[in-house]
């Protein structure tokens, strides 16, 4: 064993499987940029506060699962267990809603959470999210939802569905919430259970144990009592969702692990993945800003777990792009034959070809094998006679053919054996 290892429950993610990691990254923020939202980048941690105050003091999430430590100036600091409240504390430092609306986000990166690490459930997770602040239209809450989806089909993900829901507004939050709380407090409820009931009873709700979901089978839900705009408010966003094309199913009973959501809520469900199933969730969140020190905007966004998305491409037997580390591996045989080749490889590179060299004066059979595994589909070989007489030999790595080419005219013959001219 190793003197050291990675952090328990944190994911190490490497050639080639780290090319699955960059595709859907990379193919989920996409489909962010692609309807206009502007990429942030934001601390790792941030003022303790923030979370507490942001995300909610009754959750898991801010009660057990918060990496807070003392910085050498004494301030208690937070690694960012999610990226909304850090995204609304820099709009309004830096008063991005004072100008036009909706401001419209995204962000990718790491975020930690003190979770018991199981399949799918790490304590560094990577996500992509996007916020759109400042606009309480529902066309703009199916916008975002169908970002998501539309990031995972470019992935070729299809084995997922979209579970939504409403939580109401300030004007009907507040009466459901009693009604929910009269009747938990008729049931049979141990202490701890009774105690969630009182700071925050919805989470109840989401309670695993099969005697407390027997108990709280027949509990109101806020779908049933949804005041008239709030229930006009998720009947425009199905609508818009139908004319969409994205499929959902409706999920009454949905708890969220964050306490800032407002009406439409929503998460992205993979039945490949085990217990571990969320690949994605998000919903509006209309008093976040207010409760953070700004103005009474509104917002709504997602966060989607770039590792669990990998797993569903996993459990669905798919993968994004390509394995191929390079397109072209060179392969010199001499001194001169190094210098020549580390140059063209430099023009290479520079018109946009990915290209590796065999390094090590190995022989040819070492270097051919490199270039095989390099997964390059051209491997440029030569030796010192061969640049003394002008020319570079180009070999087909797939079909074993190999020819001589004028070395003036090489790169334009790797473009367009690569259909890149
Ligand atoms: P969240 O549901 O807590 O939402 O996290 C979003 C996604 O991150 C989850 O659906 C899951 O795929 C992934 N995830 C969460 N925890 C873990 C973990 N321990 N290991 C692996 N993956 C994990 C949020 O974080 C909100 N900030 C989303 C949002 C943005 N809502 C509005 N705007």
């Amino acid at each position: 064993m190793s003197d050291f290892q990675a952090p328990k429950g944190v994911p190490d993610y490497l050639p080639p499987d780290s090319a699955q990691f960059v595709g859907v990254r990379d193919g989920l923020l996409d489909s962010a940029r692609r309807a206009g939202y502007g990429d942030i980048e934001l601390p790792i941690f941030e003022d303790t506060a923030l979370f507490a105050r942001g995300v909610g003091e009754s959750t898991d999430v801010v009660s057990k699962e918060m990496y807070t430590f003392a910085d050498r100036g004494d301030r208690s600091v937070t690694l960012r267990p999610e990226g909304t409240a850090g995204v609304m504390r820099a709009v309004i430092e830096h008063g991005l809603d004072r100008g036009p609306l909706p401001v419209k986000l995204c962000y990718a990166g790491p975020f930690f959470r003190y979770e018991r690490p199981q399949a799918g459930r790490y304590r560094q997770l990577q996500q992509v999210g996007v916020e759109a602040i400042g606009v309480d239209d529902p066309a703009l809450d199916a916008e975002v939802i169908a970002i998501a989806d539309a990031g995972f089909r470019s992935l070729g993900l299809d084995g997922f569905r979209l579970e939504i829901t409403s939580l109401g507004d300030d004007t009907c939050r507040p009466q459901y919430r009693e009604l929910l709380q009269d009747f938990l407090f008729k049931l049979d409820l141990d202490e701890d259970t009774r105690r969630r009931a009182e700071i925050n009873p919805l989470r109840v709700l989401d309670d695993k144990r099969p005697k407390v979901r027997e108990m709280t089978a027949d509990a109101p839900v806020m779908l049933d009592h949804l005041s008239d705009a709030a229930k006009q408010h998720f009947d425009t966003v199905l609508a818009h969702l139908d004319a969409l094309g994205v499929p959902y199913v409706i999920n009454p009973r949905m708890v969220r692990g964050l306490d800032y959501y407002t009406k439409t809520t929503f998460e992205f469900v993979h039945d490949g993945l085990g217990a571990q199933s969320g690949i994605g969730g998000g919903g509006r969140y209309d008093g976040l800003m207010q409760q953070l020190g700004g103005k009474d905007l509104s917002g709504i966004g997602f966060g989607l777990g770039v590792d669990r998305t990998m797993l569903a491409l996993k459990a669905e037997g798919k993968s994004v792009g390509g394995t191929a580390r390079v397109d072209v591996f060179a392969v010199p045989l001499g001194e001169q034959a190094k210098i020549t080749l580390a140059v063209l490889a430099a023009r290479l590179r520079a018109a946009g070809v990915r290209v590796d060299l065999a390094y090590g004066d190995r022989g040819i059979k070492g270097a051919m094998r490199a270039a095989d595994r390099s997964g390059a589909s051209l491997a440029l070989v030569a030796g010192d006679r061969d640049i003394e007489a002008g020319t570079i030999g180009v070999k087909n790595l797939a079909t074993g053919d190999q020819v001589d080419v004028a070395a003036d005219g090489l790169l334009a013959e790797v473009l367009s054996r690569l259909n890149r001219a």
